[in-house]
């Protein structure tokens, strides 16, 4: 009863912000992601009866609260396998966590598959999907591969609230998605606490709901066609929408940090001058920038000579969650 899966993080280009049901983590918008390959989670499971008690190891250390939504996701495995057995959990991701980097994306991505697989479950995509969604909306995402989008659903049990691929990863293999890194340290109001707070407060949050639809139509639309500029340009502005919507909480909700504005600007300026690229943030100060291949060396290097920009990494779409033999313990 031990298994391991693999799954990577994903950037959304329509975002996901609000939900109609916190507890079964329900969106009130659907939602548009790149699976970014190499932003990649590994976690083993195993559930057996030498345990006392479910320990859960994440990069090297126990962390208090990281453990408590683990083993809460764990009790939702173990009601659909109908076992009480105990688990050891080992998880590692080759990225900062809770930078605005989706690291619960993946983490919840692939504890989902890693666990149900070590319970005996033989879930779908589908099912792993709705499964993930109640660790972490964005893990929904994360399950499947290329670009995907994250149907919100109308159901009150969420059977319907999953996502598929749009597109599989080799379609648009150009597509690239640079992301900057200006602060490695936790973010002070998790996405959780944010979208909470903006849908209770901000006056702007009902303009976010009425425009997001036209925007997963543009987005599904430009990424079905490879067109960058239609994409890229309705990306970038859905980002702003919501972020507008967190900026006008009580009290504001303010995630950018000065090199955010630096790599803004800079961006802003670079497209100008012929270089296309658009710039997406989630609730986090580091910034994706999307561009294509061609301009994907010269941008990286424009943008680690930037003020407060630690590093970058570049991703393309990548695959979804997947099992491996390559056990952590
Ligand atoms: O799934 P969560 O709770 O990590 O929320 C994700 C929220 C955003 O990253 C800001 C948007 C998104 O769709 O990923």
């Amino acid at each position: 009863m031990k298994a391991t899966a693999v799954a990577n993080a994903n950037i959304a280009l329509v975002k996901y912000w609000g939900k109609r049901n916190d507890e079964l983590i329900l969106p009130a918008n659907s939602s548009i992601s790149m699976t970014c390959g190499g932003l990649m989670t590994t976690t083993t499971v195993e559930f057996s009866e030498k345990f006392e008690e479910d320990s859960v190891t994440i990069n090297d250390e126990e962390l208090a609260a990281e453990k408590d939504a683990v083993v809460a996701f764990l009790d939702l495995v173990r009601q659909q396998a109908k076992t009480r057995l105990k688990a050891k959990v080992v998880s590692s991701s080759n990225f900062p966590m809770a930078a605005g980097l989706a690291s619960s994306a993946s983490g919840f991505a692939a504890l989902a598959l890693a666990a149900s697989e070590a319970a005996g479950l033989k879930l779908n995509e589908k099912e792993l999907s709705i499964l993930a969604r109640r660790g972490s909306g964005s893990a929904s995402r994360s399950v499947a591969e290329g670009f995907v989008e994250w149907h919100k659903g109308n159901r009150n049990d969420g059977s319907d609230s999953f996502a598929e691929s749009v597109v599989k990863a080799d379609y648009w293999p150009e597509f690239r998605m640079i992301t900057t890194i200006v602060a490695e340290t936790k973010k002070k109001i998790s996405s959780r606490a944010g979208m909470s707070q903006t849908v209770k407060t901000s006056p702007y949050y009902e303009g976010w709901l009425n425009t997001v639809d036209a925007d997963l139509t543009t987005v599904r639309n430009g990424i079905k066609e490879r067109d960058f500029s239609a994409t890229g340009s309705c990306a970038q502005q859905n980002c702003l929408k919501m972020h507008a919507t967190m900026i006008t909480t009580k009290p504001s909700i303010v995630y950018w940090q000065p090199a955010t504005m630096e790599i803004i600007h800079s961006v802003l300026s670079w497209r100008e001058e012929g270089s296309e690229c658009y710039f997406t943030i989630d609730a986090g100060p580091n910034v994706k920038v999307m561009c294509l291949d061609k301009n994907e060396k010269e941008l990286r290097k424009r943008l680690e000579m930037l003020e407060g920009v630690k590093k970058t990494i570049t991703c393309r779409p990548g695959d979804g969650a997947r099992l491996t033999d390559n056990h952590l313990f």
